[in-house]
């Protein structure tokens, strides 16, 4: 096990501090203009990914002492215990293996002295095959009509993983295959899918690692009750049902064959679900084929991540960038902004991969930190960002540090959509970069010709700082293969930032209060009574909730 470092104790980190404070006195014009070959210190090409990180406010002694940092608190050491199921999830005392779900190397991977992946294979060959038979209409609903509708009901790691990828796949969706996800518990979001769909010729996926999650039950219920309304015949619920779960117990409680479920373990956190049976309702949309290509995409960065030393690791200098701002410029977010339209979910997905992984304030000795650790994460894509959101990217008071990704090549190539989608993305890291001197917007202003009392009205407005911060991903298509690239480096990111963090970034009881207090507050909604035991907000909330419903 990789030993607890407190990194504010390291030297480097004292390092950073100092340094930080000559940096900020630094400007990235000037670093450009200083060194020609900037863009390819700062650049890594991974297979199709390019990863330029030149736009921040580093130097090369900057990457040198934020490596030393990564190697004071022992990250290399953290990445091999956990790619060796080392049971680095302390808190739950369980490893974390998400890559051994895509391994497709044919090497063992040890848990406890025996090999988890004949397993994680035998889930593929089931998944695999019901592909065949759902894709080929062999698969029959209870009148004889073929599937045609995929509902993933699932919350969290359970949804939210299969939606971005499924949106950001749709040009390889199959044919014939309409795929749907409810995941809220509030009743509008399953009442509205199942107006769209046909019970005889729809397969509910119940997507759940522990399958007790109160969204995610409420939700199959209804589903079931609603299916059973039209087919009136239990045993019809084999044909139309499947589970996707770690609790084969409470599986079969909830009427669901064993034969049905698509297992999973204890050792693949849920937000790190999607590359598991979680991952059905993927594979389902775009077929196993690309499925495994996802899979064989973040296999690849796994290699990347675990064998490149860190100075060329994209993984370990996106952390280090990110922790760079976060506990030396005390930035709090960081917005991720695709310019793809077909990612439109990847910023949402991320919130939570980051969120409830670094969302932490103990550190592994139980302590508080006194320190930042993980940032809040947002995002839209791009272009509708720009009409939104990036006027205070651009001169508000507030550095935010902002991930631009994009792909070369569209799946749409209509007219010139792309190369206009394109010229915003390199247009608005330039912006954000060099901003606009005073000198540049006077000299604006008078070849306009405005007057003395207008330029004196509106100059400092125009005025753009610069000087915030920017990686871009430029890829070149958004494949199957690409994207899982695209998630792996994302997942390692957070991954080496907990470890220096010194937090554990596989548990998240932050979601459990809430949890519990919703559960005692429940029944208090369901009688007449006054409500008088919580402090007087809650109760005044509650009560005026019943009385308005009477
Ligand atoms: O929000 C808490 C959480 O436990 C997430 O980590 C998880 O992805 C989600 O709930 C759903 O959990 P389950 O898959 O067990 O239903």
């Amino acid at each position: 096990m990789f030993p607890s470092i407190n990194p504010t104790t390291t030297k480097s980190w004292q390092q950073l501090q100092q340094h930080a404070e000559e940096m900020k006195k630094v400007h990235m014009r000037a670093l450009f203009a200083e060194d020609k070959e900037r863009f390819s210190t700062f650049s890594i090409k991974f297979e199709d990914i390019l990863f330029d990180y030149s736009k921040n406010i580093i130097t090369e002694d900057t990457k040198n002492i934020l490596l030393q940092l990564a190697a004071d608190c022992k990250v290399p050491d953290a990445i091999k215990a956990m790619f060796n199921a080392e049971k680095i999830n302390v808190t739950e005392n369980r490893a974390v293996l998400h890559t051994a779900l895509r391994n497709i190397s044919g090497k063992p991977v040890l848990l406890d002295g025996r090999d988890v992946m004949p397993d994680v294979e035998a889930v593929l060959n089931k998944m695999d095959h019901i592909c065949r038979q759902i894709h080929s209409g062999e698969w029959k609903g209870y009148t004889g009509k073929p599937i045609r509708y995929i509902v993933n009901i699932g919350i969290g790691g359970s949804d939210l993983g299969p939606v971005m990828v499924t949106e950001a796949l749709k040009p390889y969706w199959k044919e014939g295959i309409h795929p749907f996800f409810v995941s809220n518990v509030d009743g509008t979001h399953i009442a509205e899918t199942l107006k769209q769909i046909t019970p005889d010729e729809t397969l509910f996926l119940i997507a759940s690692k522990t399958f007790t999650t109160q969204e995610t039950m409420t939700n199959a219920l209804t589903a079931r009750d609603w299916f059973l309304q039209h087919a009136k015949d239990e045993k019809m619920v084999a044909k139309h049902f499947v589970a996707l779960s770690t609790n084969e117990k409470a599986v079969t409680a909830f009427g669901i064959d064993p034969n049905n479920m698509f297992e999973f373990w204890d050792w693949v956190g849920g937000r790190y679900s999607l590359w598991s049976a979680i991952g059905l309702s993927i594979a389902l949309t775009v077929g196993y084929d690309n499925f495994t290509q996802l899979l064989a995409g973040a296999h690849a960065v796994d290699n990347h991540f675990a064998q490149t030393p860190l100075e060329n690791n994209i993984p370990a200098i996106m952390a280090l960038i990110g922790l760079w701002y976060g506990n030396f410029f005390d930035t709090a977010t960081e917005a991720i902004l695709p310019y793809d339209q077909y990612m439109h979910r990847f910023p949402a997905y991320f919130q939570q991969g980051n969120m409830e992984s670094n969302g932490k304030h103990t550190d592994r000795t139980g302590v508080d930190v006194k320190y930042e650790t993980g940032p809040i994460v947002w995002g839209e894509p791009g272009t509708n960002g720009q009409h939104a959101f990036y006027q205070l990217i651009h001169q508000g008071t507030h550095i935010i540090p902002c991930d631009f990704i994009a792909p070369a090549i569209s799946h749409n190539p209509i007219g010139d959509h792309h190369v206009k989608l394109l010229s915003n993305f390199f247009a608005q890291t330039e912006a954000l970069m060099n901003g606009k001197t005073e000198a540049e917007v006077l000299a604006e202003l008078k070849s306009a010709n405005a007057s003395e009392e207008e330029i004196k009205r509106v100059l400092p407005y125009k005025v753009f700082s610069g000087n915030r911060p920017t990686n871009s991903f430029l890829v070149k298509e958004i494949t199957p293969y690409t994207l899982g690239s695209l998630i792996a480096l994302y997942e390692h990111k957070i991954f080496v930032q907990g470890v220096i963090w010194n937090i554990y970034s596989f548990d998240q009881w932050g979601v459990e209060l809430g949890k519990q207090l919703a559960s005692k507050i429940l029944p208090e909604l369901q009688n007449e009574d006054l409500v008088i035991n919580h402090d007087a907000s809650t109760n005044g909330l509650i009560n005026a909730f019943k009385s308005m419903r009477k």
